[in-house]
This record gives C-alpha cells, structure tokens and sequence, in this order.
C-alpha cells in the first residue's frame, strides 16, 4: 500500500438504498488500511444497517440524524466539525434523494448541510432501480453535481435488489476504493496529459489453440496506468492478455497479438504527451498461422518459421512529435546498463527503464521490481520497491524528463 494512503481521514456518508448493507464491508477496507472513519448515517439508512455495527468497526460514534441541531449532541455541530476534520466526504450508497438534497444545496439533514458545509473532495456513489438513475430530474441533477467539481462515479450494472437487470449497482468495493484514492492523490502533475501506457504479453499464434508467449503479468504496465491516473493523466492502456484486475478510470485497449498493439499504438499515438511501453512484446510471430490444430504425428517434429514483428517502440520513435516523452522498458538479463542504452538510441526513446527480468523479486510477475531508469540526455536513477512505488517513482522521472523538453 502505498505511504499516502495510509492514515487518511475519511468522511463516509451512509444513505438510505438497500446497497447501505455493504456499508460495514466497504468500511473495514479503509480501517484495515489504517485510515479513521467518521460515519454519517441518514435516518433512512438506519433502516438498513445498524449504528452499532458500524461504531464498533470505527471505533467513534456514529453521526445520526438525531444528532443533528439537537440538545446533548447538537453543541458539537457535527455538520461543520466533521467536514473540517475529514479529508475526503464519499457517500455510497448515494439515493435520488440525496442526489437531489446535493444539487439544490438543501441543508435541512445532518448529510445535506454537512454538504453544504464541505470544502473536500466529494465522492459520490448513486445506487438506485435503473428506471430511477434515467429520471431527467435525477440525470439533471448529477450533472449539476458534476459541474460543481464533484465526482459522481457511474452504477454498475446487473441485478439489482428490486429484481431489474440494469444499471444502478453500488459498484465493487475495489473500484469505491480506486476513486477515493484517486482523489486523495497528494500529486495531480498529469492532470491535463495524455498517457499511453501498453502492459503484458502478446499471445503470437501458431494454430487455431497454440501461441507463442512470455511470463509477462500485465502487473507493471498496469500499475504505471494507474499511477498515472491517480496524478490526473486521461489514460489509455493498450493491453495483451493478462488475468490480473482492470484499473479504474483508464481506457482499456484489449490485444492480443503484437501487430495487433501496433496497430493500437500507432492509432492512439498522435494525440500522446507520453508514451510507456511496459509490454512484453513478441518479436516473431507464425509466417503462416494454421487455422487447424496442428496434428501431432508420432515421432515426427514440429517445425514453425518465425517472422519479425514490427519494433513498436522503435516506429513510436519514427513518429515521434515535438515534446513528446517515449519511454521505452528494456528486459535484461545481462550488461543491463549497455544493451539498454543501445535500445534507447535504436528506438529513439527519450527514456528506458531497465530489470533485470532473472533477479529474485524483479521482472515478470512480480509484485516488486528494480528499475535503472536512463534519459537520452545522460541522467540516470534506481529505483526499488512494489510495482506501484516503483511506477510513481518512473512517472516522477518522466515529468522531470518532460519538463526540461
Ligand atoms: O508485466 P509484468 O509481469 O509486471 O512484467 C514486467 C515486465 C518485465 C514485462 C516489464 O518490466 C518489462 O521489462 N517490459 C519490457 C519487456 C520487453 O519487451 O523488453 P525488451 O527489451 O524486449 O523490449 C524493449 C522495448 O521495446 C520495450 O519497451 C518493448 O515494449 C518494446 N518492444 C519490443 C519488441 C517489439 N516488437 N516492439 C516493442 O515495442
């Protein structure tokens, strides 16, 4: 987890839909993390879970209605004193009605002036019936949230509690989580960039079930995209197949082959600020892809002629606009320092970024790595830790990269 996530100071605002009994659950994950929770509970969500679980996870009191303007409790003006001391104020699950308090500034709740008086980010999660979420007045009224510069993250979709499929589901806690964090994000350096990012491998098929691939996870490349989204960069991340969880919040380009990234890339290219090509990318595929199954004849070899794919960092390199930063990786095993400086000058990237893919604890799979990582003009700095220290620490270097362009 890393360091500026620890500790934050919460506001969590529990609202009356039936999605408040994950509440507790959504809850243990911030304190887990060592973060101090101050719960609002709407009268309505008192219907669905109770103060006392919800205390005894926190450890504080929780904030309820009768609380609010009232003669033993009211003198602590919790709607002022919590937001001061919050950070962040998330509310999930989010109703129409609160929705609507929100929008028209209505202060006659403890919630909804504790809105009124918040000066933090607010999160907000909406979770209702389908045909409820299309309301005009209910559509109208998160955009005027929106417009605010509040953040209103859409529902999921699937089967909601009133027996409809469609959406309008508080989604996964995961992606609570991501949104919250993103907001607490201590930089927001990209904030205005456009960032490519390619992650795992390419699958290079030799038949209609075989491939030719690489241990690559998709765990680095993923955790720059999602550093970058944290900073405020609008991201698309161009993927091989990989089974680890999708980031929130960035643009997912699915691959599979490595003409197939090309193609993404060269597409996507033009409009980039930075570009990071963390993909483990097939430099050969099949000359000829059997759209059968290759038959195994007893006794008899197999034998596949393999034809280069294109270099994509090196035809990034050709295309390469005016303050434009390319950051290429470079998997090594050996002479790490040299054959990446080759790489660099051979592609024409601004930056590479080194591992050593056969150290302990570095490379494909693993959830930490080290990274020598060398500019064009001769800086050089390592870095060591999990894969989403280590991919703050890549972006820190390509904003001073990017600066002195
Ligand atoms: O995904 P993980 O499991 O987290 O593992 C991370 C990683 C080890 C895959 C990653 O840290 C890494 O080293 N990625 C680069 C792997 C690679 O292909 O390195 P390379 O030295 O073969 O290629 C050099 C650069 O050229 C890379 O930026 C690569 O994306 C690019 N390349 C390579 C071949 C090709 N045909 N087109 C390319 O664009």
């Amino acid at each position: 987890m890393s360091h500026w996530k620890r500790n934050r100071r919460i506001l969590f605002g529990i609202t009356g839909g039936i999605a408040a009994y994950k509440a507790p659950d959504i809850l243990r994950g911030w304190i887990k993390e060592g973060c101090e929770v101050e719960v609002i509970l709407t009268r309505s969500a008192e219907e669905f879970v109770s103060p006392l679980v919800l205390s005894t996870l926190t450890g504080r009191k929780v904030w309820r209605e009768k609380d609010f303007l009232s003669a033993d409790e009211g003198w602590k003006i919790p709607h002022i004193t919590l937001v001061d001391w919050a950070e962040i104020f998330v509310i999930a699950p989010c109703t129409a009605n609160v929705l609507c308090m929100c929008a028209q500034g209505d202060g006659s709740t403890l919630l909804g002036a504790a809105m009124l008086a918040n000066r933090k980010p607010l999160v907000i999660f909406p979770a209702m019936n389908s045909n409820m979420l299309q309301n005009l007045a209910v559509k109208a009224n998160i955009d005027r949230i929106t417009a605010m510069g509040h953040t209103v993250v859409n529902p999921d979709s699937g089967m909601l509690a009133c027996g409809y499929e469609g959406k309008g589901r508080l989604p996964d806690n995961s992606v609570i989580y991501e949104h919250v964090w993103n907001a607490l994000s201590p930089k927001k350096d990209l904030a205005g960039l456009k960032v490519l990012v390619t992650a795992g491998p390419t699958h290079e098929y030799i038949d209609s079930v075989r491939y030719v691939g690489n241990p690559s996870s998709g765990k680095m490349g993923y955790a720059i995209a999602k550093a970058a989204w944290y900073r405020g960069a609008e991201v698309t991340l161009v993927s091989g197949p990989v089974s680890i969880p999708r980031p929130e919040g960035v643009q997912i380009v699915d691959v599979v082959s490595a003409e197939q990234m090309y193609k993404a890339c060269i597409d996507a290219a033009p409009e980039m600020d930075i570009i990071i090509k963390a993909a483990a990318v097939g430099d050969f595929r099949a000359e000829k892809e059997m759209k059968q199954k290759l038959k195994r004849r007893e006794g008899e070899p197999l034998t596949v002629t393999f034809v280069q794919n294109k270099d994509i960092a090196a035809e990034l390199g050709k295309i390469k606009k005016e303050g434009q930063v390319l950051v290429g990786f470079a998997a090594e095993t050996e002479d790490l320092i040299a054959n990446a400086k080759k790489k660099m000058v051979a592609k024409n990237l601004d930056m590479i970024a080194c591992n050593d893919v056969l150290a302990a604890s570095c490379g494909f799979a693993s959830d930490t790595n080290t990274l020598m990582i060398m500019t064009n003009d001769g800086s050089e700095v390592e870095f060591s830790g999990t894969k989403d220290d280590v991919a703050d620490s890549l972006l820190d270097a390509v904003i001073r990269k990017k600066n002195r362009e």
